[in-house]
């Protein structure tokens, strides 16, 4: 037996830094810009943050208990938590689906942490004078060719190994406190310059004025799985996170400052966004091509573009290393405690084979050697390990492991572990038992009739 599963953080510090960076990343600076974008804006941005409040952390609540009672891999945490309750170990299956789902999503989220690092230098070099139609073709050539995008994977991909084979403290902890800071500071700084240079007025009134007619069912249930997406859940990096945490940690507390650091970088990302956008005429509802077609035309004309350009992409760079660890370290401690190989065989066997599995989305993007393969319909090689890890995997294990927190672990355990007040404790145990499954289950079930039902009804 290797010695992660007594690892912990060094204080409450590097524990949030940790949390907050796995839980800020793609999700924050890259989706929710453009989903808000294509939600209307406004009523989108309320309702994301009434999922983040009221379902995500109450969810994230327990996901870290969990952990911290286990004091294992994810598998092994819900195994011995279930026996020690006296329920099935088959629980341990959720720990298995969270292991499997985190690594699904290291695969792509490295392949984009890649594309990331090919536009710092991109923007380095300037995008001087790009139009619409000069941009999107240069991103679109970009990731059509077979072998940049695999470096640049590949290079993502070794970074984040090279920090989780270092183990918990004299890996991730170093890397986050030094990191983190730095994000929050490049954000700060884009911020201020969008401010100035920018229409910060049209993205003020664009991010907080609601729009109640564009939020159609399936921009909420984009709100509700972004949020969940957004604060990690399910997919085994909150507990293994959690398993690290010292027991005089205050974990509500935590989470709540998590939520809210996640919440706060989201919309700092678009007050950083949108008044380039507006200020440059440009479309606020670009989708996914929104960071990496839109934003380089303003880039290109922009005063010290040069500077902010890389800047913004050393910004994404940084929160998508940040979870790209959260996301390799499930499987680690998993397979560590496991074999007791070392740390750095194991990282290394699962980091190249995530990298493997990856350079099957990169070679399924459209115009690359895979890319006439289309799944269900119109989907890529990428949109289905989307769709399985954010619409399958992740609703599913969260909703199960809400239902075994609420309903099968013992209400004075979980008692012990929060030591919250009697009222908050009610409150939450509330939200875990009844809304949280439900409402989970809502958008699971929607999602379920829009992609497969009804289209088998015509
Ligand atoms: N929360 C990350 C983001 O917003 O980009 C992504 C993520 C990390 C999802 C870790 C799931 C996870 F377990």
């Amino acid at each position: 037996m290797a010695g992660t599963q007594h690892a912990q953080w060094s204080s409450r510090w590097a524990f949030i830094m940790a949390a907050v960076g796995s839980a800020v990343g793609l999700g924050n600076i890259w989706k929710f810009p453009y989903e808000a974008g294509e939600g209307g804006g406004g009523a989108f941005v309320i309702l994301y943050l009434i999922f983040v409040f009221v379902i995500g952390a109450p969810c994230l609540i327990a996901e870290l208990s969990l952990g911290r009672r286990g004091q294992k891999s994810p598998v092994n945490t819900m195994k011995s938590i279930a026996t020690e309750e006296g329920k099935s170990t088959m629980w341990g299956l959720l720990g298995w689906s969270g292991i499997i789902g985190a690594f699904i999503i290291i695969s792509f989220y490295s392949l984009v942490g890649g594309w990331v690092l090919a536009y710092i230098v991109k923007a380095a070099m300037g995008f001087g004078g790009f139009d619409a139609a000069q941009s999107t073709e240069t991103f679109l050539n970009f990731i059509a060719d077979p072998v940049q995008p695999i470096i640049a994977h590949f290079i993502f991909m070794a970074i984040t190994v090279s920090i989780v084979a270092r183990g918990v403290q004299g890996g991730l902890e170093k890397a986050v406190t030094v990191l983190m800071p730095a994000l929050f500071a490049i954000l700060v700084m884009l911020m201020i310059y969008s401010g100035i240079t920018g229409d910060f007025a049209a993205a003020i009134d664009f991010l907080f004025r609601p729009n109640f007619h564009a939020l159609t069912g399936d921009k909420i249930l984009n709100a509700l799985g972004l949020s969940f997406f957004s604060l990690s859940l399910a997919m085994g990096s909150i507990m293994t996170y959690g398993s690290y945490l010292p027991k005089d940690v205050n974990i509500p507390r935590s989470a709540i400052t998590i939520a809210g650091a996640d919440s706060a970088v989201a919309l700092m990302a678009g007050l950083a966004i949108f008044p380039i956008v507006f200020a440059y005429g440009l479309n606020p509802g670009g989708g996914g091509g929104l960071v990496f077609m839109t934003l380089p035309i303003a880039f290109g004309q922009m005063p010290m573009g040069g500077v902010i350009g890389p800047l913004f992409f050393a910004l994404l760079a940084v929160a998508a290393v940040t979870s790209s660890i959260s996301l390799l370290e499930p499987g680690v401690s998993y397979i560590e405690e496991r074999t007791g190989w070392s740390r750095k065989k194991v990282t290394a066997i699962i980091g190249f084979s995530a990298f493997l599995l990856g350079t099957l989305s990169s070679f399924g993007q459209p115009g690359n050697l895979l890319g006439d393969l289309q799944f269900f319909g119109s989907m890529t090689i990428m949109d289905v390990k989307d769709y399985l890890t954010n619409n399958i995997i992740m609703p599913l294990g969260a909703m199960f492991m809400m239902i075994f927190v609420g309903w099968f672990v013992s209400r004075k355990a979980m008692m012990e572990e929060l030591a919250i007040e009697d009222k908050s404790f009610r409150v939450w145990y509330f939200l875990v038992r009844f809304i949280c499954p439900v409402a989970i289950f809502a958008v699971f079930a929607n999602i379920i009739y829009d992609t497969i039902i009804q289209p088998m009804l015509g």
